[in-house]
C-alpha cells in the first residue's frame, strides 16, 4: 500500500466485464474537500468508476484507498461514501421528511432526533416547511434537492453524484449548479461528480478528469484543461479548437518559430517550446481567441488575411467560418456581439477580413 496525502487514491485500477476492459489502468488522487468531476463521452467508464468508489462494483486490478485505507474488502455500507443516482429514486409513497430520513432507519435514533436532523437538512437545501409535503407534489429540481438531502443526512465523507442534474431543463440545471457548488463549499465534504456536459464540469469543479475509452487523458483545473490542453483529443473535447499543421524552425538558442499551413510563420518564445528543429507539431487556436477585422490591425502580433465563408448569429455572439490561402478546412472564429451593429454579421460571403491573435493564444501540441 502506498500512503499519500490524497483523500481518495485510485492506484492502477482496471475493470473488466468478461473480456471487455471498461476501466483501463487508471491512477489519480482526489483531495479532501475537493469538487472533482469525471467528464467524458457516453460509455467511457464514468459510472463504472463511481460504482467502484462506492463498492457496488469490484476492481479487477489495482486498489482504491479512501482516507488511506484500502477498500477492496470493504462493503458499500461500511465505506464513508454515499451516492446520488442519475434518476434520483425518491419514494413516491413517503413524504419529504420520511424520504430524507430513510437511511437513518437502521440507526437507533429517537423520532424527535430524526425530525430535528430532517429539519436541518430542509433548511440547508432551502426547502423549509416541506417536511410533510408528498413526494409526488414536487418539481424536478425540488426532488433533486430531496435526493441530495437524503444522501447528506448520513454525513458521508465523500458524496458520489452520477449526473445528478441530467434530467433537469437548462435553466433549472444552471440554478442547481450554483446551489450544489455553494452547498459543497458550506459542508466541505469531497464531491466526485459525473457529467458528460463540459460546461457543467468547468463551472463546478476544482479539478476535472477527462476520460475516454476507460482511460484518464488529463486531470487538471478547469482553466488548465481549457487553456493548456496536453493533447489534441482533450483540446477537441473541451470547447472548440482550430488545428493547424506546423513545423518547428529553431533559430539558435534565442528564437524559434513554427511554420504553419494557413497562419504563416509564428514566432514563439523558446521557453514554451520543448521540441527540436524540424519537429512536426499541431498549432491549436480557440475560435474566440481570434479577432476579426475589416482591415489589418496595426498593433497585432500576428495577422493574416482571409475570406469570409459562412456566419451564424447566436445573439450574444456570432460564429464565422473563414477561408485561408493554402488551407482547405475553414477556420472557426467566435466574436462577442458587444455592439448591436457588428459589421461582420452583415458582410457577404467572400468579403476580405483579417484574423489576428496574440502569441499566448497559441497552444503547441504533438500531431495526432
Ligand atoms: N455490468 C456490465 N456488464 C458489461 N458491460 C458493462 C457493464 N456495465 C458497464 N458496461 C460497459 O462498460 C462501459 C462503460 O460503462 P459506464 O456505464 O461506466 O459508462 P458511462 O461513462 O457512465 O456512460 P454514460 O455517460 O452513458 O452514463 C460501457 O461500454 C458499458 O457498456
Ligand atoms: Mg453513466
Amino acid at each position: 500500500m502506498t500512503k499519500t496525502d490524497a483523500f481518495i487514491s485510485i492506484q492502477n485500477v482496471s475493470k473488466f466485464f468478461g473480456t471487455f476492459r471498461a476501466i483501463d489502468d487508471i491512477s489519480m488522487d482526489i483531495g479532501r474537500g475537493e469538487f472533482f468531476s469525471l467528464l467524458g463521452p457516453s460509455g467511457c467508464g464514468k459510472t463504472t468508476l463511481l460504482r467502484m468508489l462506492a463498492g457496488f462494483e469490484s476492481t479487477t486490478a489495482g486498489e482504491i484507498f479512501i482516507d488511506n485505507q484500502p477498500t477492496s474488502d470493504v462493503p458499500p455500507h461500511h465505506r464513508p461514501v454515499n451516492m446520488v443516482f442519475q434518476n434520483y429514486a425518491i419514494f413516491p409513497h413517503l413524504n419529504v421528511r420520511d424520504n430524507i430520513t430513510y437511511g437513518l432507519r437502521k440507526q437507533k435514533l429517537s423520532r424527535s432526533k430524526r425530525y430535528e436532523m430532517a429539519e436541518e437538512m430542509l433548511e440547508m437545501i432551502k426547502l423549509p416547511d416541506y417536511g410533510t409535503r408528498k413526494a409526488t407534489e414536487l418539481s424536478g429540481g425540488q426532488r433533486q434537492r430531496i435526493a441530495l438531502a437524503r444522501a447528506l443526512i448520513l454525513r458521508p465523507k465523500v458524496l458520489l453524484l452520477d449526473e445528478p442534474l441530467g434530467a433537469l431543463d437548462k435553466q433549472l440545471r444552471e440554478q442547481m449548479q450554483l446551489e450544489l457548488r455553494a452547498l459543497q463549499r458550506q459542508i466541505g465534504i469531497t464531491f466526485v461528480f459525473v457529467t458528460h456536459d463540459q460546461e457543467e464540469a468547468l463551472t463546478l469543479s476544482d479539478r476535472i478528469a477527462v476520460m475516454s475509452g476507460g482511460k484518464v487523458l488529463q486531470v487538471d483545473t478547469p482553466t488548465g484543461l481549457y487553456e493548456t490542453p496536453k493533447t489534441s483529443v482533450v483540446a477537441r473535447f473541451i470547447g472548440n479548437m482550430n488545428f493547424f499543421d506546423g513545423t518547428v524552425r529553431r533559430n539558435g538558442a534565442a528564437a524559434a518559430a513554427i511554420e504553419t499551413e494557413g497562419l504563416g510563420t509564428i514566432q514563439v518564445p523558446v521557453a514554451d517550446l520543448d521540441k527540436p528543429d524540424g519537429a512536426a507539431v499541431q498549432v491549436a487556436l480557440r475560435p474566440e481567441k481570434i479577432a476579426l477585422s475589416a482591415t489589418r490591425p496595426d498593433a497585432a502580433e500576428h495577422a493574416v488575411s482571409a475570406r469570409l465563408d459562412t456566419s451564424a448569429y447566436l445573439g450574444e455572439r456570432s460564429h464565422f467560418y473563414v477561408n485561408l490561402e493554402g488551407r482547405d478546412e475553414p477556420v472557426a472564429v467566435s466574436q462577442p456581439n458587444t455592439s448591436r451593429f457588428n459589421a461582420a454579421n452583415q458582410a457577404p460571403s467572400g468579403t476580405e477580413v483579417w484574423l489576428s491573435w496574440s502569441s499566448d493564444a497559441i497552444v503547441v501540441l504533438d500531431p495526432e
